[in-house]
């Protein structure tokens, strides 16, 4: 995986690679959000929650990510040194929304302080709750944190197919930056 560049194209193509898939990159600058956050949900700071309910969600709603290798699990363990273990990871600006006694909806946030910069590790939503709002509900609630703690640039980058992931980020104001590609050889082994 690489950021499009010419050069970058020309050196895979010389070597029988070629692009299987790709994702938006997209950042926003979260002081400029001025989303109240919707009535209705039930959203927790990771921090403040069961962490195997963060990872129930994460595991299941991971398994839909457009990707070329199917993910079939995420052992718990695997998963915090992943996740909680993160040196970036801040589980403060990370949060759950909860329904019916589940974590429905989880968006993961990385954090660099000293630069103010942070990453959308993961936005999850279980396939029972979708297209309701929790997706876009837990993400807006980690850009509001990131507003009130220092951060400046928050990147996402998303496949080019997953359409309710970019219509969340379009909706919220991520403005689309690059492409990141994936090559791939189908004649190795
Ligand atoms: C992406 C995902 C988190 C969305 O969760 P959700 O709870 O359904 O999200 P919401 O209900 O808040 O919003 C869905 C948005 O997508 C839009 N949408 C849904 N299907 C769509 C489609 N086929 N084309 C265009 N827009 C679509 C909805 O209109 C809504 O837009 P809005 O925010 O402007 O109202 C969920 O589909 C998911 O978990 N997918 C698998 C994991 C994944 O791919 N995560 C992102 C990768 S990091």
């Amino acid at each position: 995986m690489f950021y499009e560049n010419d050069a970058g194209v020309r050196f895979a193509n010389a070597r029988g690679f070629t692009e299987v898939r790709a994702e938006q990159e997209s950042a926003i600058d979260p002081r400029l959000v001025s989303d109240e956050p919707p009535d209705g949900f039930d959203i927790r700071r990771v921090a403040d929650v069961d962490p195997h309910l963060v990872h129930a969600v994460d595991e299941a709603a991971t398994r839909d990510i457009p990707a070329t290798e199917q993910i079939d699990a995420i052992p718990y363990d695997e998963w915090v040194a992943h996740v909680l273990e993160h040196p970036l990871f801040t589980a403060d600006g990370s949060f759950v929304a909860i329904a019916d006694g589940v974590g429905a909806a989880v968006s993961l946030l990385l954090v660099d302080r000293e630069t103010g910069r942070a990453l959308n590790m993961f936005t999850g939503t279980l396939a029972a709750y979708r297209g309701r709002g929790f997706g876009g509900a837990v993400k807006l609630a980690s850009i509001r944190w990131a507003a009130a703690n220092g951060i400046t640039s928050m990147a996402t980058t998303n496949d080019e197919t997953n359409a309710p992931m970019l219509a969340i980020n379009r909706r919220l104001g991520y403005r689309p930056l690059g492409r990141r590609v994936e090559y791939l050889r189908s004649d190795l082994p």
